[in-house]
């Protein structure tokens, strides 16, 4: 049976604004997202803090440099015990290796994911912009396809490829999905864009949440609203 769980992205850049904010939840313990921000700001001690209240962690830096670089600096994200982290697939298959080889040679137990197009760059700007000529769906699934080939677990793609993407990886294949909103909500930045209870129908496995959690007026509820629909029958 597939597991689906809402993983909020504490984007802050103090360890204040973050403890405050995961202190209003009382009842559950959110599985949590450290990206750039809050990781550039703190380092690892917030991932040691956060970790040792009982969360889950997905460590996203997605690290994208020559392969022996992203071996030596994903050994020491391995030795922070962080339950996800991620690289960009187009580092190439040779980097994602070295990636998946320095948490095999820690003896770690962390899924590794590859960042396809991040949900931020439309089909247009990735063609003019970036010279790929082929489709959206197209490019990510053929990332995904790179990844699963250098024996990552999955990837993060718009919740709107992670149909393609199982077809193409396989049920297993973790799908992991930014650009959520609620129906209400502003888009912000995010162009490739749904709901969570688009995100269930679709079969992502995790979706990120970000601003529609921690810029809410009741995070808590925020939190279960996503939850509810993403998880919901
Ligand atoms: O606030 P919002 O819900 O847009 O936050 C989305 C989060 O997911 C951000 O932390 C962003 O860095 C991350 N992300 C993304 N697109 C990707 C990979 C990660 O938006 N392809």
């Amino acid at each position: 049976m597939m597991q689906r769980d809402v993983i909020i992205a504490c984007d802050f850049s103090s360890k204040e604004e973050t403890l405050n904010f995961l202190d209003s939840f009382k009842e559950e313990k959110p599985y949590v997202k450290i990206g750039m921000e809050l990781y550039y700001a703190c380092g690892p001690e917030i991932v040691k803090e956060i970790k040792s209240r009982g969360h889950k962690i997905f460590l996203d830096l997605k690290l994208h440099d020559i392969p022996n670089t992203v071996y030596k600096a994903m050994k020491n994200v391995a030795k922070l015990g962080v339950d996800m982290t991620n690289v960009h697939a187009s580092g190439t298959i040779e980097m994602m290796k070295a990636a998946k080889k320095a948490i095999d040679d820690i003896g770690a137990e962390t899924k590794l994911i590859a960042v396809t197009q991040l949900t931020s760059t439309s089909e247009d700007v990735m063609h003019e912009e970036l010279l790929i000529p082929n489709g959206m769906q197209e490019t990510v699934a053929h990332y995904a396809l790179n990844a699963k080939k250098a024996g990552l677990d999955g990837v993060v793609c718009s919740p709107l490829e992670a149909t393609i993407v199982k077809e193409t990886c396989g049920e297993e294949f973790v799908s992991v999905t930014p650009g959520i909103r609620f129906a209400d909500d502003a888009k912000g930045d995010q162009k490739r864009v749904t709901t969570p209870a688009i995100a269930k129908d679709l079969g992502c496995h995790y979706i990120v949440v970000g601003r529609s959690i921690t810029g809410a007026k009741d995070p808590v509820a925020a939190y279960r609203k996503a939850k509810t629909e993403f998880q919901g029958e």
